[in-house]
Protein backbone atom coordinates (compact mmCIF):
# COMPACT_ATOMS: atom_id res chain seq x y z
CA UNK A 1 0.00 0.00 0.00
CA UNK A 2 2.32 2.50 1.14
CA UNK A 3 4.13 1.40 -2.26
CA UNK A 4 1.44 2.78 -4.28
CA UNK A 5 0.77 5.80 -2.04
CA UNK A 6 4.32 6.82 -2.56
CA UNK A 7 4.23 10.62 -3.11
CA UNK A 8 7.09 12.64 -5.26
CA UNK A 9 8.94 15.02 -3.62
CA UNK A 10 7.95 18.72 -4.61
CA UNK A 11 11.57 19.36 -5.54
CA UNK A 12 11.68 16.85 -8.15
CA UNK A 13 8.08 17.23 -10.43
CA UNK A 14 10.52 18.70 -13.12
CA UNK A 15 12.07 16.17 -13.46
CA UNK A 16 15.48 17.21 -11.94
CA UNK A 17 16.60 13.91 -11.28
CA UNK A 18 16.18 12.59 -14.77
CA UNK A 19 18.64 15.04 -16.57
CA UNK A 20 19.08 17.86 -18.72
CA UNK A 21 17.97 15.48 -21.92
CA UNK A 22 14.26 15.53 -19.96
CA UNK A 23 13.74 18.90 -19.70
CA UNK A 24 11.82 21.33 -21.87
CA UNK A 25 12.99 24.80 -23.00
CA UNK A 26 11.75 27.71 -21.94
CA UNK A 27 8.96 28.89 -25.19
CA UNK A 28 5.52 31.30 -23.76
CA UNK A 29 5.20 34.58 -22.64
CA UNK A 30 2.53 35.65 -20.69
CA UNK A 31 -0.13 36.74 -23.44
CA UNK A 32 0.93 33.14 -25.34
CA UNK A 33 -0.30 30.97 -22.39
CA UNK A 34 -3.79 33.34 -23.08
CA UNK A 35 -3.69 32.24 -26.81
CA UNK A 36 -2.86 28.93 -25.95
CA UNK A 37 -6.10 28.82 -23.75
CA UNK A 38 -8.42 30.27 -26.29
CA UNK A 39 -6.68 27.90 -29.33
CA UNK A 40 -7.64 25.25 -27.54
CA UNK A 41 -10.87 26.09 -25.99
CA UNK A 42 -13.14 28.05 -28.52
CA UNK A 43 -13.91 25.19 -31.12
CA UNK A 44 -16.50 22.52 -31.18
CA UNK A 45 -18.46 23.05 -28.43
CA UNK A 46 -19.42 26.61 -29.68
CA UNK A 47 -19.52 26.22 -33.49
CA UNK A 48 -21.21 22.23 -32.97
CA UNK A 49 -22.42 21.03 -29.38
CA UNK A 50 -23.88 24.10 -28.42
CA UNK A 51 -26.50 24.28 -31.23
CA UNK A 52 -27.38 20.44 -30.67
CA UNK A 53 -28.14 21.29 -27.32
CA UNK A 54 -30.38 24.28 -27.63
CA UNK A 55 -32.14 22.55 -30.62
CA UNK A 56 -32.76 18.71 -28.47
CA UNK A 57 -32.29 19.72 -24.80
CA UNK A 58 -32.12 23.50 -23.76
CA UNK A 59 -33.85 25.66 -26.21
CA UNK A 60 -32.73 29.08 -25.67
CA UNK A 61 -31.87 28.25 -22.22
CA UNK A 62 -28.86 27.29 -23.26
CA UNK A 63 -27.25 30.34 -22.78
CA UNK A 64 -27.86 29.42 -19.04
CA UNK A 65 -26.69 26.36 -19.37
CA UNK A 66 -23.50 27.88 -20.56
CA UNK A 67 -23.35 30.05 -17.34
CA UNK A 68 -23.96 27.20 -15.33
CA UNK A 69 -21.28 24.96 -16.81
CA UNK A 70 -19.02 28.55 -17.02
CA UNK A 71 -19.64 29.12 -13.15
CA UNK A 72 -18.89 24.97 -12.35
CA UNK A 73 -15.59 25.50 -14.47
CA UNK A 74 -14.42 29.25 -13.25
CA UNK A 75 -14.36 27.58 -9.67
CA UNK A 76 -12.30 24.49 -10.74
CA UNK A 77 -10.48 26.65 -12.80
CA UNK A 78 -9.33 29.01 -9.37
CA UNK A 79 -8.34 25.53 -7.97
CA UNK A 80 -6.62 24.68 -10.86
CA UNK A 81 -4.45 27.83 -11.01
CA UNK A 82 -3.91 27.63 -7.22
CA UNK A 83 -2.30 23.88 -7.83
CA UNK A 84 -0.36 24.80 -10.80
CA UNK A 85 0.74 27.77 -9.55
CA UNK A 86 2.37 25.63 -6.35
CA UNK A 87 3.53 22.71 -8.31
CA UNK A 88 4.25 23.79 -11.72
CA UNK A 89 5.00 20.96 -14.25
CA UNK A 90 4.16 19.95 -17.70
CA UNK A 91 2.33 16.69 -15.88
CA UNK A 92 -0.59 19.69 -14.67
CA UNK A 93 -2.78 17.24 -12.23
CA UNK A 94 -1.41 14.17 -12.70
CA UNK A 95 1.99 15.89 -10.81
CA UNK A 96 0.13 17.33 -8.52
CA UNK A 97 -1.69 14.46 -7.73
CA UNK A 98 1.46 13.12 -7.51
CA UNK A 99 3.00 15.42 -4.92
CA UNK A 100 -0.22 15.59 -2.56
CA UNK A 101 -2.13 12.44 -2.85
CA UNK A 102 0.61 9.98 -4.05
CA UNK A 103 1.52 7.35 -7.29
CA UNK A 104 -1.45 5.52 -7.48
CA UNK A 105 -4.19 8.61 -7.64
CA UNK A 106 -1.03 10.68 -9.50
CA UNK A 107 -2.22 7.15 -12.37
CA UNK A 108 -5.64 7.77 -11.93
CA UNK A 109 -6.10 11.09 -13.16
CA UNK A 110 -2.83 10.98 -15.72
CA UNK A 111 -5.33 8.24 -16.83
CA UNK A 112 -7.94 10.62 -17.18
CA UNK A 113 -5.93 13.29 -18.61
CA UNK A 114 -4.85 10.74 -21.55
CA UNK A 115 -8.66 10.16 -22.04
CA UNK A 116 -9.77 13.74 -22.16
CA UNK A 117 -6.93 15.03 -24.72
CA UNK A 118 -6.79 11.93 -26.84
CA UNK A 119 -10.40 11.13 -27.31
CA UNK A 120 -10.97 15.21 -27.88
CA UNK A 121 -8.16 14.85 -30.28
CA UNK A 122 -9.96 12.54 -32.58
CA UNK A 123 -13.55 13.83 -31.76
CA UNK A 124 -12.81 17.43 -32.78
CA UNK A 125 -10.67 16.43 -35.98
CA UNK A 126 -13.51 14.37 -36.98
CA UNK A 127 -15.79 17.53 -36.64
CA UNK A 128 -12.87 19.54 -37.91
CA UNK A 129 -13.32 17.49 -41.19
CA UNK A 130 -17.19 18.26 -41.89
CA UNK A 131 -16.59 21.62 -41.21
CA UNK A 132 -13.71 21.28 -43.86
CA UNK A 133 -16.41 19.64 -46.44
CA UNK A 134 -18.84 21.59 -45.92
CA UNK A 135 -16.98 24.82 -46.33
CA UNK A 136 -16.05 24.00 -49.52
CA UNK A 137 -19.76 22.55 -50.44
CA UNK A 138 -21.10 25.71 -48.93
CA UNK A 139 -18.84 27.74 -51.90
CA UNK A 140 -20.74 25.66 -54.94
CA UNK A 141 -17.69 23.22 -55.46
CA UNK A 142 -18.25 19.50 -55.39
CA UNK A 143 -16.55 17.47 -52.99
CA UNK A 144 -16.36 13.47 -54.25
CA UNK A 145 -18.02 10.92 -51.88
CA UNK A 146 -17.96 13.21 -48.90
CA UNK A 147 -17.71 10.58 -46.10
CA UNK A 148 -14.70 8.79 -47.53
CA UNK A 149 -13.07 12.71 -48.27
CA UNK A 150 -13.90 13.69 -44.63
CA UNK A 151 -12.18 10.24 -42.98
CA UNK A 152 -9.26 11.50 -45.89
CA UNK A 153 -9.19 14.79 -44.05
CA UNK A 154 -9.48 13.88 -40.43
CA UNK A 155 -6.10 11.81 -40.97
CA UNK A 156 -4.45 14.60 -42.46
CA UNK A 157 -4.99 17.08 -40.31
CA UNK A 158 -3.89 14.94 -37.23
CA UNK A 159 -0.51 14.11 -39.39
CA UNK A 160 -0.25 17.35 -40.38
CA UNK A 161 -0.59 18.94 -36.65
CA UNK A 162 1.40 16.29 -35.53
CA UNK A 163 4.41 16.92 -37.49
CA UNK A 164 4.03 20.39 -36.67
CA UNK A 165 4.43 19.20 -32.67
CA UNK A 166 6.94 17.49 -33.00
CA UNK A 167 8.99 20.89 -34.88
CA UNK A 168 9.25 22.45 -32.21
CA UNK A 169 7.12 24.79 -29.70
CA UNK A 170 8.27 27.87 -31.25
CA UNK A 171 7.29 27.26 -34.69
CA UNK A 172 3.59 25.70 -33.12
CA UNK A 173 2.89 28.83 -31.15
CA UNK A 174 3.60 31.08 -34.50
CA UNK A 175 1.09 29.12 -36.44
CA UNK A 176 -1.34 29.30 -33.24
CA UNK A 177 -1.41 33.25 -33.35
CA UNK A 178 -2.30 33.77 -37.05
CA UNK A 179 -4.56 30.73 -36.19
CA UNK A 180 -6.34 32.05 -33.18
CA UNK A 181 -6.37 35.97 -34.25
CA UNK A 182 -8.11 34.85 -37.38
CA UNK A 183 -10.69 32.65 -35.59
CA UNK A 184 -11.63 35.57 -32.88
CA UNK A 185 -12.02 37.82 -36.02
CA UNK A 186 -14.62 35.13 -37.46
CA UNK A 187 -16.36 35.13 -33.81
CA UNK A 188 -16.58 38.99 -34.23
CA UNK A 189 -18.43 39.03 -37.29
CA UNK A 190 -20.79 36.42 -35.86
CA UNK A 191 -21.55 37.94 -32.81
CA UNK A 192 -21.87 41.62 -34.84
CA UNK A 193 -23.93 40.27 -37.74
CA UNK A 194 -25.46 37.85 -35.50
CA UNK A 195 -26.79 40.79 -33.08
CA UNK A 196 -27.86 42.80 -36.31
CA UNK A 197 -30.18 39.98 -37.34
CA UNK A 198 -31.33 39.84 -34.00
CA UNK A 199 -34.71 38.60 -32.98
CA UNK A 200 -36.03 39.43 -29.11
CA UNK A 201 -39.06 37.45 -29.88
CA UNK A 202 -36.94 34.11 -30.34
CA UNK A 203 -36.03 34.65 -26.77
CA UNK A 204 -39.84 34.49 -25.64
CA UNK A 205 -40.09 31.03 -24.44
CA UNK A 206 -36.79 31.63 -22.89
CA UNK A 207 -37.04 27.77 -20.57
CA UNK A 208 -39.46 26.42 -22.64
CA UNK A 209 -41.78 23.99 -21.53
CA UNK A 210 -40.65 21.02 -19.99
CA UNK A 211 -41.85 17.54 -22.58
CA UNK A 212 -41.34 14.00 -22.06
CA UNK A 213 -38.53 12.67 -23.85
CA UNK A 214 -38.83 10.13 -26.39
CA UNK A 215 -35.50 8.49 -25.26
CA UNK A 216 -35.16 5.94 -22.11
CA UNK A 217 -33.69 7.43 -18.85
CA UNK A 218 -29.98 7.75 -19.56
CA UNK A 219 -28.09 9.84 -17.23
CA UNK A 220 -27.50 8.99 -13.25
CA UNK A 221 -29.60 11.53 -12.34
CA UNK A 222 -32.35 10.39 -15.18
CA UNK A 223 -32.54 7.19 -13.08
CA UNK A 224 -32.31 8.80 -9.49
CA UNK A 225 -35.59 10.63 -10.47
CA UNK A 226 -37.17 8.10 -12.44
CA UNK A 227 -37.66 10.23 -15.34
CA UNK A 228 -36.70 11.62 -18.68
CA UNK A 229 -37.77 14.87 -19.95
CA UNK A 230 -36.18 17.56 -22.08
CA UNK A 231 -36.02 21.35 -22.16
CA UNK A 232 -37.53 23.63 -19.10
CA UNK A 233 -35.01 23.88 -16.56
CA UNK A 234 -34.29 19.64 -16.10
CA UNK A 235 -32.80 20.81 -20.04
CA UNK A 236 -31.04 23.67 -19.03
CA UNK A 237 -29.14 21.63 -16.35
CA UNK A 238 -28.99 18.73 -18.46
CA UNK A 239 -27.11 20.45 -21.05
CA UNK A 240 -24.34 21.97 -18.87
CA UNK A 241 -22.32 18.98 -18.66
CA UNK A 242 -22.27 18.66 -22.83
CA UNK A 243 -21.63 22.31 -22.73
CA UNK A 244 -18.67 21.97 -20.27
CA UNK A 245 -16.94 20.37 -23.90
CA UNK A 246 -17.00 24.20 -24.79
CA UNK A 247 -14.62 24.64 -21.65
CA UNK A 248 -11.98 22.12 -21.89
CA UNK A 249 -9.00 23.22 -22.31
CA UNK A 250 -8.14 25.97 -19.98
CA UNK A 251 -6.65 23.41 -17.30
CA UNK A 252 -4.40 22.35 -20.58
CA UNK A 253 -2.67 25.52 -20.36
CA UNK A 254 -1.13 24.23 -17.08
CA UNK A 255 0.67 21.72 -18.99
CA UNK A 256 3.20 24.59 -20.22
CA UNK A 257 3.88 25.53 -16.75
CA UNK A 258 7.89 23.99 -17.79
CA UNK A 259 8.14 26.56 -20.92
CA UNK A 260 6.67 29.41 -19.39
CA UNK A 261 8.46 32.34 -17.59
CA UNK A 262 7.29 32.83 -14.40
CA UNK A 263 5.44 30.03 -14.38
CA UNK A 264 3.95 30.71 -10.85
CA UNK A 265 2.80 33.65 -12.03
CA UNK A 266 1.36 33.15 -15.24
CA UNK A 267 0.45 30.18 -15.37
CA UNK A 268 -3.12 30.91 -13.52
CA UNK A 269 -3.04 34.59 -14.93
CA UNK A 270 -2.88 32.24 -18.08
CA UNK A 271 -5.81 30.23 -17.22
CA UNK A 272 -7.97 32.45 -15.59
CA UNK A 273 -8.15 35.19 -18.27
CA UNK A 274 -8.50 32.77 -21.27
CA UNK A 275 -11.30 31.27 -19.39
CA UNK A 276 -13.27 34.24 -18.74
CA UNK A 277 -12.38 35.43 -22.03
CA UNK A 278 -13.74 32.54 -23.49
CA UNK A 279 -17.00 32.82 -21.85
CA UNK A 280 -18.00 36.25 -22.88
CA UNK A 281 -17.45 35.16 -26.49
CA UNK A 282 -19.95 31.55 -25.50
CA UNK A 283 -22.50 34.28 -24.03
CA UNK A 284 -22.52 36.54 -26.76
CA UNK A 285 -22.01 33.51 -29.53
CA UNK A 286 -25.23 31.39 -27.98
CA UNK A 287 -27.06 34.64 -27.50
CA UNK A 288 -27.10 35.36 -31.22
CA UNK A 289 -27.31 32.02 -32.19
CA UNK A 290 -30.95 31.38 -30.60
CA UNK A 291 -32.16 35.21 -31.20
CA UNK A 292 -31.76 35.02 -34.92
CA UNK A 293 -33.93 31.80 -35.62
CA UNK A 294 -36.93 30.19 -32.72
CA UNK A 295 -34.96 27.28 -30.75
CA UNK A 296 -37.54 25.02 -33.45
CA UNK A 297 -35.78 26.11 -36.17
CA UNK A 298 -31.81 25.65 -34.90
CA UNK A 299 -30.43 23.26 -37.33
CA UNK A 300 -28.34 20.02 -35.56
CA UNK A 301 -26.05 19.62 -38.10
CA UNK A 302 -24.72 23.59 -38.99
CA UNK A 303 -26.32 25.85 -36.12
CA UNK A 304 -24.79 29.09 -37.05
CA UNK A 305 -24.63 28.78 -41.08
CA UNK A 306 -28.46 27.40 -40.87
CA UNK A 307 -29.25 30.29 -38.56
CA UNK A 308 -27.26 32.89 -40.50
CA UNK A 309 -28.99 31.56 -43.87
CA UNK A 310 -32.63 31.54 -42.30
CA UNK A 311 -31.79 35.06 -41.04
CA UNK A 312 -30.62 36.49 -44.36
CA UNK A 313 -26.92 36.89 -44.39
CA UNK A 314 -26.29 33.90 -46.27
CA UNK A 315 -22.62 35.27 -46.75
CA UNK A 316 -21.75 34.86 -43.34
CA UNK A 317 -22.30 31.30 -43.72
CA UNK A 318 -18.69 31.21 -45.39
CA UNK A 319 -17.03 33.67 -42.33
CA UNK A 320 -18.38 30.98 -39.68
CA UNK A 321 -17.11 28.27 -42.18
CA UNK A 322 -13.41 29.93 -42.02
CA UNK A 323 -13.74 30.59 -38.24
CA UNK A 324 -14.78 27.09 -37.78
CA UNK A 325 -11.99 25.46 -39.36
CA UNK A 326 -9.12 27.58 -38.40
CA UNK A 327 -10.78 27.13 -34.53
CA UNK A 328 -10.96 23.47 -34.42
CA UNK A 329 -7.27 23.31 -36.01
CA UNK A 330 -5.75 24.90 -32.75
CA UNK A 331 -8.14 22.81 -30.73
CA UNK A 332 -6.42 20.04 -31.80
CA UNK A 333 -3.22 21.69 -32.16
CA UNK A 334 -3.07 22.34 -28.42
CA UNK A 335 -4.49 19.21 -27.27
CA UNK A 336 -1.71 17.53 -28.80
CA UNK A 337 0.81 19.74 -27.38
CA UNK A 338 -1.04 18.86 -24.09
CA UNK A 339 -1.36 15.15 -24.35
CA UNK A 340 2.56 15.19 -25.12
CA UNK A 341 2.96 16.87 -22.09
CA UNK A 342 1.63 15.13 -20.03
CA UNK A 343 2.83 11.73 -20.90
CA UNK A 344 6.16 13.27 -21.30
CA UNK A 345 5.71 13.66 -17.47
CA UNK A 346 4.15 10.23 -17.00
CA UNK A 347 7.20 8.72 -19.03
CA UNK A 348 10.13 10.99 -17.48
CA UNK A 349 8.45 9.83 -13.78
CA UNK A 350 9.12 5.90 -15.28
CA UNK A 351 5.12 5.25 -14.56
CA UNK A 352 5.68 5.03 -18.90
CA UNK A 353 8.28 3.63 -20.64
CA UNK A 354 10.78 6.40 -20.25
CA UNK A 355 12.03 6.04 -23.77
CA UNK A 356 9.25 7.82 -24.77
CA UNK A 357 10.49 11.12 -22.49
CA UNK A 358 13.34 11.62 -25.18
CA UNK A 359 13.46 15.08 -26.87
CA UNK A 360 14.18 15.09 -30.33
CA UNK A 361 16.97 17.72 -32.26
CA UNK A 362 13.79 19.82 -32.47
CA UNK A 363 13.87 19.75 -28.36
CA UNK A 364 10.18 18.19 -28.35
CA UNK A 365 9.10 14.85 -27.30
CA UNK A 366 8.59 13.35 -30.63
CA UNK A 367 8.47 9.72 -30.06
CA UNK A 368 5.65 10.47 -28.12
CA UNK A 369 3.63 13.24 -30.38
CA UNK A 370 4.26 10.25 -33.63
CA UNK A 371 2.08 7.81 -30.89
CA UNK A 372 -0.27 10.22 -29.91
CA UNK A 373 -1.18 11.41 -33.59
CA UNK A 374 -1.36 7.50 -34.32
CA UNK A 375 -3.80 6.23 -31.61
CA UNK A 376 -6.02 9.54 -32.52
CA UNK A 377 -6.30 8.80 -35.90
CA UNK A 378 -7.15 5.21 -35.16
CA UNK A 379 -9.69 6.60 -32.58
CA UNK A 380 -10.89 8.92 -35.40
CA UNK A 381 -11.44 6.36 -38.14
CA UNK A 382 -12.89 3.55 -35.69
CA UNK A 383 -14.07 4.78 -32.34
CA UNK A 384 -18.05 5.82 -32.32
CA UNK A 385 -17.01 9.11 -31.80
CA UNK A 386 -19.49 11.60 -31.22
CA UNK A 387 -20.90 9.05 -28.61
CA UNK A 388 -17.82 9.55 -26.96
CA UNK A 389 -17.59 13.09 -26.33
CA UNK A 390 -19.01 12.70 -23.13
CA UNK A 391 -16.28 10.62 -21.97
CA UNK A 392 -13.82 13.74 -22.66
CA UNK A 393 -15.81 15.38 -20.39
CA UNK A 394 -15.64 12.34 -17.47
CA UNK A 395 -11.74 12.63 -17.89
CA UNK A 396 -11.78 16.05 -17.41
CA UNK A 397 -13.95 16.46 -14.83
CA UNK A 398 -11.94 13.79 -13.09
CA UNK A 399 -9.08 16.10 -13.07
CA UNK A 400 -10.94 19.40 -11.73
CA UNK A 401 -12.06 16.69 -8.53
CA UNK A 402 -8.29 16.08 -8.13
CA UNK A 403 -7.11 19.15 -8.25
CA UNK A 404 -10.44 20.86 -5.95
CA UNK A 405 -9.37 18.53 -3.02
CA UNK A 406 -5.69 19.47 -3.76
CA UNK A 407 -6.45 23.03 -2.32
CA UNK A 408 -8.27 21.71 0.93
CA UNK A 409 -5.07 19.61 1.61
CA UNK A 410 -2.47 21.66 0.58
CA UNK A 411 -4.06 24.79 3.00
CA UNK A 412 -4.35 22.43 5.57
CA UNK A 413 -1.17 20.23 6.12
CA UNK A 414 1.52 21.32 3.25
CA UNK A 415 1.91 24.83 3.71
CA UNK A 416 5.55 24.57 2.29
CA UNK A 417 3.45 23.67 -1.29
CA UNK A 418 1.95 26.95 -1.47
CA UNK A 419 2.55 29.29 -4.56
CA UNK A 420 2.15 32.94 -5.73
CA UNK A 421 -1.47 32.50 -6.46
CA UNK A 422 -4.52 31.13 -4.19
CA UNK A 423 -7.83 30.81 -4.64
CA UNK A 424 -10.27 33.36 -3.20
CA UNK A 425 -12.59 32.42 -0.47
CA UNK A 426 -11.39 30.05 1.15
CA UNK A 427 -12.79 26.65 1.94
CA UNK A 428 -15.56 27.53 -0.11
CA UNK A 429 -14.21 28.27 -3.67
CA UNK A 430 -12.75 24.51 -3.87
CA UNK A 431 -15.85 22.91 -1.30
CA UNK A 432 -18.35 24.42 -4.26
CA UNK A 433 -16.13 23.26 -7.07
CA UNK A 434 -16.18 19.82 -5.75
CA UNK A 435 -20.16 20.06 -5.51
CA UNK A 436 -20.78 21.57 -9.11
CA UNK A 437 -18.34 18.86 -10.16
CA UNK A 438 -20.38 16.17 -8.80
CA UNK A 439 -23.41 17.48 -9.93
CA UNK A 440 -22.08 17.57 -13.60
CA UNK A 441 -20.87 14.30 -13.54
CA UNK A 442 -23.94 12.94 -12.42
CA UNK A 443 -26.06 14.59 -15.30
CA UNK A 444 -23.71 11.96 -17.77
CA UNK A 445 -25.16 8.96 -19.19
CA UNK A 446 -25.18 6.02 -17.12
CA UNK A 447 -22.88 4.27 -20.39
CA UNK A 448 -20.26 7.10 -19.84
CA UNK A 449 -19.68 5.89 -16.20
CA UNK A 450 -19.14 2.74 -17.46
CA UNK A 451 -17.08 3.17 -20.66
CA UNK A 452 -14.59 5.21 -18.34
CA UNK A 453 -14.82 2.65 -15.48
CA UNK A 454 -13.74 0.08 -17.93
CA UNK A 455 -10.84 2.82 -19.44
CA UNK A 456 -9.82 3.02 -15.69
CA UNK A 457 -9.86 -0.25 -14.72
CA UNK A 458 -7.57 -1.14 -17.96
CA UNK A 459 -5.73 1.70 -16.79
CA UNK A 460 -5.12 0.40 -13.01
CA UNK A 461 -3.74 -3.28 -14.72
CA UNK A 462 -1.19 -1.33 -17.06
CA UNK A 463 0.05 0.38 -13.72
CA UNK A 464 0.00 -2.43 -11.48
CA UNK A 465 1.96 -4.68 -14.00
CA UNK A 466 4.45 -2.10 -15.34
CA UNK A 467 3.96 1.61 -13.54
CA UNK A 468 4.51 0.63 -10.19
CA UNK A 469 7.46 -1.32 -10.69
CA UNK A 470 9.22 1.17 -13.02
CA UNK A 471 8.42 4.56 -11.02
CA UNK A 472 11.33 6.42 -10.91
CA UNK A 473 10.62 6.11 -6.69
CA UNK A 474 10.82 2.44 -7.07
CA UNK A 475 14.71 2.80 -8.30
CA UNK A 476 17.42 3.55 -6.14
CA UNK A 477 18.69 7.45 -6.90
CA UNK A 478 21.93 5.90 -7.90
CA UNK A 479 20.95 4.14 -10.36
CA UNK A 480 18.62 7.31 -12.01
CA UNK A 481 20.83 10.11 -11.61
CA UNK A 482 21.86 12.77 -14.11
CA UNK A 483 24.39 10.85 -15.56
CA UNK A 484 23.04 7.77 -16.69
CA UNK A 485 21.15 9.71 -18.62
CA UNK A 486 22.73 12.23 -20.37
CA UNK A 487 24.22 10.31 -22.69
N1 LIG B 1 -13.16 23.20 -25.80
C1 LIG B 1 -12.76 22.54 -26.99
C2 LIG B 1 -13.82 22.55 -28.04
O1 LIG B 1 -14.90 23.03 -27.77
C3 LIG B 1 -12.28 21.16 -26.70
O2 LIG B 1 -13.59 22.09 -29.13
Amino acid sequence: MTTILRRLPPGEVTGLRTGARHRLDEAYRPSDLVVLGLGVMIGAGIFSIAGRQAATTAGPGVILSFMIAGIACMLACLCFAEMASAIPSSGSAYTITYVVFGEVWAWIIGWALVLEMQLAAAVVADIWSSFAVRAVTDLGLSVPAPAVTSKVLTVGILLALSALVILGTRIGLRALWIMVTAKLVAIGAVIVVGFLNFDPANLGDFVVDPKPSSAPPDTIIDFVLGTSTTFGWVGVFAAAPAIAFAYIGFDIVATAAEEAADAPRTIPQGMIRSLVVATLIYIGVALVMVGMVPHTAISVDAPLPSGFRQAGAGWMVHVVNVGAVLGLTTVILVLIVGQTRVLFSMARDGLLPRRLAGLSRYRSPARITALIGLIAIGLALFAPLPALEELVVMGTLCAFLAVSAGVLVIRRSRPDLSGDFRAPLHPWVPILSLLAILWLMVNLKVATWASFAVWMAFGLVVYLVYGRRHSLLATPRAATGRGRHRR
